[in-house]
């Protein structure tokens, strides 16, 4: 099979890593390069962080990159954990400038969600599938039967009176000194809220906590069988690049119909 390769990148809230993938198998063809988000997280700034990238690893093919927000056809819809000025813009445009080469965003859980899927804990998995990242947000991605459902946002279901993920994110387990165990208990009531909205048959968890598992999922008491991603934290650079892989093709069918007509 012809090696795929794309330039994978997620931008989080703390930093924004970057690795070329080779899609088939889904693993990264050299080390990943870590640069911290910059402040403030504007356009202009990302932008020349994803530009460094690609010149880095000297680039020249699609890019594939996850991004902390609701994308529509490649257009920033919120920005809960993101400078508000990314709120409208059209965030492929704005990247694909920068880099000179065509760059694919997709919401970052749902890029770590593709990748599990096919690479991770959730491989051939049937049946309804959460995957929950932990972070500085909280992100969600619903998978039922092999299909991503895209943008689902129910880290921002109302809990507690308050937006679930100001209440139960990794940031906000750091800011208020939480204990494993005490931010686990919160974690589990928020996990119990979402199991009776959509009945999960796997909860898979990710992001920069599921590293720590060892740490809290002791502490779990859900219905659902709960299961670390095994891609750890870099589902999200694997799954930016297979993101971007099927758009770049999508484009290529697109232009193509284009000049036949
Ligand atoms: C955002 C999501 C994102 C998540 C993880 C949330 O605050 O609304 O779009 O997936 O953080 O970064």
């Amino acid at each position: 099979m012809k090696e795929q390769k794309v330039l994978g990148i997620d931008i989080g809230g703390s930093g924004i890593k970057a690795a070329p993938v080779n899609t088939n198998d889904g693993l990264m063809l050299e080390p990943r390069q870590r640069i911290s988000t910059p402040i403030p997280a504007i356009p202009e700034s990302v932008s020349s962080v994803i530009a460094e990238m690609a010149r880095h690893f000297r680039w020249k093919g699609p890019i594939g990159c996850g991004f902390p927000a609701v994308i529509q056809n490649g257009v920033a819809k919120t920005a809960a954990n993101i400078d508000n000025s990314w709120m409208g813009t059209n965030v492929n445009k704005v990247f694909s400038k920068a880099t000179g080469l065509p760059v694919y965003v997709v919401n970052d859980a749902d890029a770590a969600g593709l990748a599990e899927m096919k690479f991770g804990a959730g491989q051939g998995v049937r049946g309804l599938v959460l995957l929950c990242t932990i972070g500085t947000g909280i992100g969600t991605v619903i998978i039922n039967n092999g299909r991503l459902v895209p943008n689902t946002e129910l880290g921002h279901i109302e809990f507690k009176g308050m937006d679930a993920e100001k209440y139960v994110s990794d940031a906000t387990r750091k800011a208020e000194d939480l204990t494993w165990e005490e931010w686990a208990l919160r974690f589990n009531e928020y996990l119990i809220a979402v199991e009776k909205l959509i009945w999960p048959d796997l909860i898979i968890l990710g992001g920069g906590a599921s590293k720590k598992g060892d740490k809290f999922l002791q502490y779990l008491d859900l219905k659902t069988p709960v299961v670390p991603a095994e891609l750890l934290n870099n589902a999200g650079v694997v799954g930016a690049a297979l993101a971007g892989r099927y758009q770049h093709r999508l484009s290529a069918k697109k232009k193509k119909k284009k000049r036949k007509k």
